[in-house]
């Protein structure tokens, strides 16, 4: 499909690194570009037998071919953003709004040492929060007014739309979750911008009759990092007993684990306008499914959950994830669209 979003159902960390990867790899688009918060967002990308913990770049840098931008809705921070261009060798592919907002030390400084926002919300300390308030107050620095990202410039909303026009396709991935967005979670327990689709394609200059498909995606069993309410959650017996541990990508805090949650699910699916769902560790759900690539493979477990998401949602899984790699997955999307 031309435009595809790809953003998070539950509190993030639902695995859309993986997914992201996965899609550029496996759908060659002209260009990935990152919307979204900025850099308390950490998304794993596990290839090659190596593991990446993205905060800036756009994971679809997998795909050789793919231009990279940052949309002009994200905060960068020069220092995160220039050690992970060197670090993945992407400088001549990779492109930032000229209008990004600019994280400063004095943000970083304002996330961390404020008990409210610290030790209440629990924030990544990355200083997102705080350079959003003066992006809103329209104190902050732009990409533009910053020497080092000069070679790095461009407008990103031109370069989507004219690809679009000339027929080539653009993968646009959200970061954090539905349940952290600031309009629709948990407030006051939530990131400092909304996080559904239409915020992503704003973040990347995408009009919203120029959206294709929207992914959601899932994680059977949801996450969180930080405070605030989840209904689902377990106790920590619980997720020991099922063999579950998650540590954030980005702060190492221990990730709070809970079970699948229907309703929340299918309120997250309408606010994004969902066309199609992805499900990620449904090797929890059963170990037996650990690598499977072919949906007859799952086990009874493991089909009968799918079936559930379906209900529960009413917008068909297109892809299943078996297991970290990229090459863990289960792409039902040809199955999909022969169905129709
Ligand atoms: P944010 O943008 O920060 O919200 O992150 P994200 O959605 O990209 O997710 P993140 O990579 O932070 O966390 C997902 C974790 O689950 C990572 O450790 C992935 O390697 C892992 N993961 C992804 N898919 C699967 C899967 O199908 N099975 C298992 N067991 N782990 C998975
Ligand atoms: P902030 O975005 O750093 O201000 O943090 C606000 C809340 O959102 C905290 O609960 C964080 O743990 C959570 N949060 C922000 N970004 C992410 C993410 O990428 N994944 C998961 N949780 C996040
Ligand atoms: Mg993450």
């Amino acid at each position: 499909m031309p435009s595809t979003i790809v953003v998070g159902g539950f509190f993030g960390d639902e695995g859309k690194g993986k997914i992201i990867a996965y899609l550029a790899l496996a759908d060659r688009p002209a260009i990935v570009a990152r919307g979204g918060v900025g850099p308390n967002a950490g998304h794993s990308v596990e290839f090659h037998g190596k593991k990446y913990g993205l905060r800036m770049v756009p994971s679809g840098f997998v795909y050789e071919d793919a231009r990279l931008l940052i949309g002009a809705g994200v905060l960068v921070n020069p220092e995160v953003f220039l050690e992970e261009v060197e670090m993945l060798g992407v400088e001549k592919r990779v492109g930032v709004d000229f209008r990004c907002g600019i994280i400063e030390k004095h943000h970083i400084e304002a996330d961390r040492g404020d008990a409210r926002l610290k030790d209440k919300i629990g924030t990544t300390g990355t200083g997102c929060g705080p350079a959003n308030a003066e992006r809103a107050l329209r104190k902050i620095k732009q990409a533009k007014d910053v020497e080092v990202l000069k070679p790095f410039l461009c407008d990103v909303p031109a370069e989507i739309n004219a690809a679009l026009t000339e027929g080539k396709s653009v993968l646009v991935e959200g970061t954090q979750g539905f349940g952290i967005s600031l309009f629709y979670g948990t407030y006051p327990y939530v990131t400092s911008k909304d996080t559904t689709a239409s915020q992503i394609a704003a973040d990347v200059g995408l009009g919203p009759t120029r959206v294709n498909e929207v992914i959601v995606v899932f994680k059977a069993f949801p996450t969180r990092v930080g405070a605030g309410p989840f209904r689902t959650e377990m106790s920590e017996e619980e997720s020991k007993a099922l063999g579950i541990e998650e540590y954030g990508t980005v702060t190492g805090r221990k990730r709070r684990i809970g079970r699948w949650d229907g309703e929340m699910a299918r309120y997250a699916a309408m606010i994004n306008g969902a066309t199609q769902i992805a499900i990620t560790g449904i090797d929890r759900i059963d170990s037996a499914c650990r690598g499977v690539t072919e949906f007859e493979k799952l086990s009874e477990k493991a089909k009968r959950f799918v079936e559930r998401v379906e209900q529960d949602v009413g917008v068909p899984v297109t892809l299943i994830s078996t297991g970290p790699e990229l090459d863990e997955i289960i792409d039902l999307r040809e199955a999909a669209e022969n169905k129709e």
